[in-house]
């Protein structure tokens, strides 16, 4: 069995901006706080992420979804954001269909909307995590309710119809009268995307090294959640993600689902491509003042396992009518119709996917696969 692609091009870039204004307590993603003081190592990081898709040569003509994510994108002043928008207008093209920033409300203005309208950007994704001051403190945001409801607000004035929103359930000191104001903004301001996800808890994030243990009401907040969006009119279509309309999913994560190719580039950022016909992850490692791009030769059991681990995360599955999904099935056979057997997984017009059961223990089918 020789390992094929889906598609061979690389339709997905991502592009980390990793400056902060503030670090959250519960995050562990590659990260910063900006230099305020020392405006050129900003220019040099851009200056770098140009250099590194020019190294890519014509492999990155025909992106379909281009992502910007960090960090925290929007802390980039007008001047900043600028230079990052001209660098990447060099791959937006008519193959170009989804083109996403990340946003924190806090650093939101009428003018860097602007420049993200006029420079082709097409979906905004804010951080949120929570309407609730009080919490929003104990997680470490530095913004509070009114400004995150402002700033979206500002969003649409400006004319933006593809607006996602991130929030975090299971948070410390969080009850179910928080999950329901959440809900009821929701209600209010109707995101097109909601990215809901259950905290979790990382060694290398501030609480993670203060060895605070993760709160255990997980399966209550994920029924009020799941129940409450539904009630909203937002269909779920992955683990933790939810759109008003099918067109508004986002096509980007889609790939990563899919285990599409994709263009990773900045520090920290990953990627995973074909060289001379095999697969590779990439990681960008180092610091953001310099880092530099490794590859892992990916074997061809460790691909199928990532279309599982991934593609199980979609609600409606693994599409078993695409040879290289089919492949899959078949690499890992047996224990997938064991978790069959246990009512975890199940096939239903062609497609394996997680039952109802099964969507609350991934992690745990993921490792009896192994
Ligand atoms: C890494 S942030 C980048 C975007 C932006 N800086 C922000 O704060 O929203 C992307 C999203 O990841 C989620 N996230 C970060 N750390 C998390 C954690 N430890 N557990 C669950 N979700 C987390 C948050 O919802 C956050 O909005
Ligand atoms: S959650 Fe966002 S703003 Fe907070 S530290 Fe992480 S990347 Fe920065």
């Amino acid at each position: 069995m020789k390992i094929q692609s889906i598609n061979k091009n690389i339709n997905s870039l991502y592009v980390h901006i990793p400056f902060c204004e503030h670090i959250c307590f519960y995050c562990d993603f590659v990260k910063v706080k900006k230099p305020t003081k020392n405006e050129k190592v900003i220019y040099d990081y851009l200056d770098n992420l140009e250099k590194e898709l020019l190294a890519y040569g014509d492999r990155l003509n025909h992106l379909q979804t281009i992502y910007i994510g960090g960090g925290t994108p929007s802390c980039l002043d007008e001047k900043q954001t600028i230079r990052m928008c001209e660098i990447l207008n060099k791959y937006v093209n008519k193959c170009t269909i989804e083109y996403t920033i990340e946003l924190n409300p806090e650093s939101v203005t009428k003018e860097k909307l602007l420049i993200y309208k006029n420079n082709n950007i097409n979906r905004l994704s804010m951080g949120i995590q929570t309407f609730d001051n009080s919490l929003l403190k104990k997680v470490g945001r530095i913004h509070d309710n009114k400004e995150a409801i402002d700033a979206y607000k500002l969003i649409r004035q400006v004319g933006f119809d593809n607006v996602s929103i991130d929030l975090m359930y299971n948070l410390f000191d969080q009850e179910a009268k928080n999950i329901e104001t959440d809900l009821n903004y929701i209600k209010e301001l109707k995101p097109d995307h909601i990215s809901w996800y259950s905290l979790i808890m990382k060694e290398k994030s501030i609480w993670g090294k203060l060895k605070y243990k993760k709160p255990s009401k997980d399966e209550d907040f994920d029924i009020l959640v799941n129940k409450g969006l539904k009630k909203l009119g937002y269909v779920r279509y992955e683990i933790s993600n939810y759109s008003l309309k099918d067109e508004k999913k986002s096509l980007h994560n889609i790939s990563y689902w899919n285990s599409d190719l994709f263009a990773g580039v900045g520090v920290g950022a990953s990627g995973f491509e074909i060289i001379d016909n095999k697969y590779y992850l990439t990681c960008n490692e180092g610091n953001f003042l310099s880092y530099k791009k490794k590859y892992e030769l990916v074997s061809e059991n460790d691909f199928y396992f990532q279309v599982l681990m991934m593609g199980l995360r979609l609600i409606g599955g693994i599409n078993l009518e695409i040879e290289i999904n089919k492949y899959a099935y078949k690499a890992y056979e047996e224990k997938i119709n064991e978790n069959i057997n246990k009512n975890f997984l199940e096939v239903k017009d062609n497609h394996l996917k997680c039952t109802e059961r099964g969507l609350n223990i991934l992690n745990e089918i993921l490792v009896s696969l192994l």
